[in-house]
């Protein structure tokens, strides 16, 4: 295990998830994390199963957002914030989003689906896939070239994406397991702009080869299990 590193950008984001705890428990269920805490026994199943809203996201994202197309992420097991500040990137302009057809034959794409989302919404939505287990998807990868990109990653990537993309209390998108066809397509969309990234993470981000970024990509493929 790597050890994880705790920073100021994290500090600043607790306070955050303090206060966001703090509204969303006075009017939702107490959030399910598998864990019973003594003295509250009230149902929590409407989160964990999912309502009208999570339906309609796991239409694309799979069951319980475990993805089962190769280029729709999974969502489960984001952290709040995670899902909160990707929603927020749609609705913002940082992000162009594809267009897919649902299986009634209706088309969407991610800044609807985020525009849509009430204030209410989003906050059972991203309390039910912070509660979803992140299950990494089981792919093909060259265990040399991921051993490249664990030590690129350590060097350039780790002090955001703690534990080669693997760990939730980063507060950003999961991506070890994450599927290499959707992971190729956000590297090219930050490559040519069509993504936006934020200051910091373009610094290092622009520092790296053509190969490095295939490394990279085949570290967070790997799930870390080369
Ligand atoms: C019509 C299909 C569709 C629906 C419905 C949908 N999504 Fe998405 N979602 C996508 C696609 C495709 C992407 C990635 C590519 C893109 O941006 O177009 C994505 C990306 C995301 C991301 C960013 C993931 C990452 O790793 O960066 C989040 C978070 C997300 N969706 C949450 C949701 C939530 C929450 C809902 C329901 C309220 C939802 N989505 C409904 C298709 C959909
Ligand atoms: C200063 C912090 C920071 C650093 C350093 C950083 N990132 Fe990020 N990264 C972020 C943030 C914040 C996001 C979420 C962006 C958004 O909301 O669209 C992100 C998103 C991503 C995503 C999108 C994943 C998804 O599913 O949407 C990838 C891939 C990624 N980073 C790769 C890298 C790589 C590779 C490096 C090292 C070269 C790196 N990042 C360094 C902060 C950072």
């Amino acid at each position: 295990m790597k050890s994880r590193r705790s920073h100021v950008y994290r500090y600043r984001r607790c306070g955050a998830l303090a206060a966001l705890a703090a509204f969303v428990l006075g009017f939702l269920p107490f959030p399910t994390n598998g864990s019973e805490s003594p003295g509250r026994t009230h149902d929590r199943q409407p989160i964990a199963r999912g309502g009208a809203v999570e339906k309609h996201c796991n239409q694309c994202h799979g069951e319980n957002g475990h993805s089962e197309t190769p280029d729709i992420p999974s969502i489960a097991g984001f952290s709040m914030l995670a899902t909160m500040d990707l929603l927020d990137t749609y609705r913002m302009g940082l992000r162009t989003a594809r267009t897919v057809k649902l299986p009634d034959g209706t088309e969407t794409n991610m800044v609807e689906v985020a525009e849509s989302l009430s204030e209410k919404d989003e906050l059972e939505v991203v309390i039910y896939f912070a509660n979803q287990e992140w299950r990494p998807h089981p792919q093909t990868f060259d265990a040399e070239l991921a051993r490249r990109g664990d030590l690129v990653h350590e060097e350039k990537c780790e002090r955001c994406h703690y534990d080669g993309g693997r760990d939730p209390e980063s507060d950003l998108p999961l991506s070890a397991g994450q599927w290499r066809e959707y992971l190729e397509a956000e590297f090219e969309n930050f490559d040519s702009g069509r993504r936006a990234m934020s200051d910091k993470m373009k610094e290092k981000y622009d520092t790296l080869s053509a190969a490095d970024k295939q490394a990279i990509i085949e570290l967070y493929v790997s799930a870390g299990n080369y």
